[in-house]
């Protein structure tokens, strides 16, 4: 941990005057802090102590023009490794996973593109409401770390879930925090979709497909596991992301090529999305009626945008770009026309069509994948998807090494 920094956001709970102690631990550990103190953590412990304690100036204003003129807002968000919210209040929480910056500390939570670890604090029935139960798994799923809350008695006398973990419990959740960035892909952004999109043609009907998206999820976690910040862009699917990732949800091809090119520049894009080629020309904005003299509509189709072939060919390019190819037939002559055609480094092609036992890859928890560059064609095994994704990030680990032949 020598050497390494957090920006540590110090909210209004009692449990403040234990990130005092938290300030010092790491202290012990080499890691520098620097603080920004919510005007409500001013009322539990004083800018002065925090001052003293990490022997830095302690920021609090948003609108501070000596501070702006130091050090904007956004480079505070971002010049640190790790931002680490303690204690974590409903409030904090509650902004972050609504997308408010209305002060200095929620503003520098959205503008940070580090990870962020929160230790929630608060009074027992605070925590287990419906809504800070929502923002809780709104920020686990947008890849916010936790560390805590225990069990115990509480400072309002009560006894449950609410806790703040101990200063040497945040020390080690840190530490596993920052050994996520340092792994073999440490410092380089990934970018992964996954899922099938869903065209619509009324507002109850639409165009789909059949995948899981258990694959594209699989490489985002092994992704993220390996150091990569990892944003996994997903068509509808219900599957838990891993909390290390940062899920952005949507719906439909147009979207999905939009939330890709909003996360450029990116280092990696692993396009594993089954992206609808097609989509209705019109998606009527009432439900279609069934008339009564019985008349079949007809529906026209028109082409989608072409997500990998468009990051293929990007002004903003991933330095590696891998697409997948799930082919029915002549797997490997087509996923290798497909790989130059779209501007993609490397496919992974698979079959998806149903085996003898009618069962397919779509929906299934094994693949059995070739991977295709501009020199080589792998054919591996058949395997579980987690270890067809940590086969792939192998292959990325080696590439950025230069270790690959
Ligand atoms: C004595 C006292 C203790 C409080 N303790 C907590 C707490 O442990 N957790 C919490 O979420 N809010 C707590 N609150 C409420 C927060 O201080 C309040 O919601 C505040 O607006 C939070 O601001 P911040 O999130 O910007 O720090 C407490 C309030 C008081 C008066």
């Amino acid at each position: 941990m020598r050497g390494r920094s957090v920006l540590l956001i110090i909210g209004g709970g009692i449990a403040a005057y234990k990130s005092l102690d938290l300030i010092r631990r790491l202290a012990e550990r080499g890691v520098k802090t620097r603080a920004i103190l919510t005007r409500a953590g001013a009322e539990f412990v004083t800018p002065l102590s925090v001052a003293a304690l990490t022997t830095e100036k302690v920021y609090s204003d948003l609108f501070s023009l000596t501070d702006e003129s130091e050090m904007g807002h956004i480079e505070l968000s971002r010049a640190a490794d790790l931002v680490v919210v303690a204690p974590a209040t409903a409030d904090l929480m509650g902004k972050l996973a609504g997308g408010l910056a209305s002060d200095l500390a929620s503003t520098a939570l959205l503008a940070t593109d580090k990870r962020i670890l929160m230790a929630p604090a608060m009074n027992v029935r605070m925590w287990q409401s419906p809504s800070v139960r929502r923002s809780a798994e709104t920020l686990a799923r947008d890849g916010v770390l936790f560390v805590g809350p225990n069990d115990g008695e509480m400072a309002c006398g009560e006894f449950g879930p609410g806790r703040m973990a101990e200063p040497l419990e945040i020390v080690a959740a840190i530490e596993r925090a920052l050994e996520i960035r340092g792994g073999a892909l440490g410092g380089l952004k990934a970018l992964v979709t996954a899922g099938p999109t869903q065209e619509p043609l009324d507002p109850v009907r639409f165009i789909a497909n059949r995948s899981s998206g258990k694959q594209g999820y699989a490489i985002a976690a092994a992704l993220a596991a390996a150091g990569a910040d990892t944003v996994l862009v997903s068509g509808p699917v219900d599957i838990a992301a891993s909390p290390h990732v940062k899920l952005v949800k949507v719906t439909t091809a147009r979207d999905m090529l939009a939330a890709c090119e909003a996360e450029l520049p990116a280092d990696i894009a692993v396009m594993s999305a089954a992206v609808a080629d097609w989509r209705p020309d019109i998606a009527a904005g009432s439900k279609i009626k069934k008339g009564a003299d019985h008349s079949i509509p007809t529906l026209k189709l028109v082409e989608n945008p072409d997500i990998l072939a468009t990051l293929g060919h990007h002004r903003n390019r991933p330095r590696l770009v891998i697409g997948f190819a799930a082919e029915t037939d002549d797997v490997l002559a087509h996923a290798t026309a497909k790989r130059a055609r779209k501007g993609a480094d490397w496919i992974i092609a698979n079959d998806v069509s149903t085996d003898d036992k009618g069962e397919s890859v779509m929906g299934g928890d094994r693949n059995q994948v070739h991977l295709i560059t501009a020199t080589t064609q792998e054919r591996w095994p058949q395997m579980a998807k987690a270890d067809v994704a940590r086969r792939l990030v192998q292959h990325i680990t080696q590439h950025f090494q230069g270790t690959d032949s």
